[in-house]
């Protein structure tokens, strides 16, 4: 047990899926696998385990934020001996090739806040995914002919800014906008761990073009899919 965890040790497996939203690990988890069990409510960040393909896998809510997810994964690494997180969310896109729908597989992601420097005592503004989940999600998505696209994804703190960061994307050579993986990031790093950030485009800052929940939800399986593949292997 931890302060926001109040799953036993034994019932988080080494892999851990993480959607943002604790009802979409509801459903991931009521979809896809066997034998399922609540592991955590606290504070409705619900935590499922159950099996895959015979293999255990947890798929648990990180929250919105650097912070939220920052408390999750930090605790699951270090307090759960977990090896491999895996965030499957959703992203905003700077580009207007890059479309609602595409799957995005982050190399890397530039901080908005001093989370790594907090965190971690890294001083640099972009943090890299862990290089062997990266790769392998680069593997299975080809094995299963899903495309991905892949770059440097803005892990923003504010949603609603104030200002226009046209030239602030530019200059930084950014993708996609979602607001949690550098703390991921960061934090695998400290802990020696693995992690990477699957996303799924909902919507488009160029075009304006926006996605249905219900539309949301059927197109974000197909990433869940490549997540869980990588969970197994
Ligand atoms: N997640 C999905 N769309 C987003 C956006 N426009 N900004 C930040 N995070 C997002």
């Amino acid at each position: 047990m931890t302060p926001h965890i109040s799953a036993k040790k034994e019932e988080i497996a080494k892999t851990v899926l993480m959607p943002g939203d604790p009802l979409r690990a509801k459903k991931i988890a009521e979809t896809y696998l066997e034998n399922v069990k609540l592991v955590n409510e606290v504070r409705n960040m619900f935590m499922y385990t159950g099996t895959y393909k015979g293999i255990e896998v947890t798929i648990a809510g990180s929250g919105m934020g650097c912070p939220s997810i920052g408390i999750y994964s930090y605790e699951l690494f270090n307090f759960y001996d977990v090896e491999n997180i895996i965030r499957i969310g959703s992203a905003g896109s700077y580009k207007k090739e890059i479309k609602v729908y595409d799957v995005y597989n982050v190399k890397e992601a530039y901080g908005d806040s001093n989370y790594a420097k907090l965190a971690a005592n890294i001083d640099d503004k972009v943090i890299k995914a862990g290089t062997k989940l990266y790769s392998l999600i680069e593997k299975i998505a080809e094995e299963k002919n899903i495309k991905t696209l892949t770059g440097r994804a803005h892990s923003a703190d504010v949603f609603y800014r104030h200002d226009d960061i046209t030239e602030f994307v530019k200059e930084n050579n950014l993708d996609v906008v979602e607001m949690e993986s550098v703390a991921l990031f960061a934090n695998a790093i400290r802990a020696k761990k693995q992690a990477a950030c699957l996303l799924t485009i909902s919507d488009n800052l160029v075009t304006k073009e926006v996605t249905t929940a219900e539309e949301r939800q059927n197109n974000f399986m197909q990433m869940v899919e490549i997540a869980l593949e990588v969970a197994v292997k």
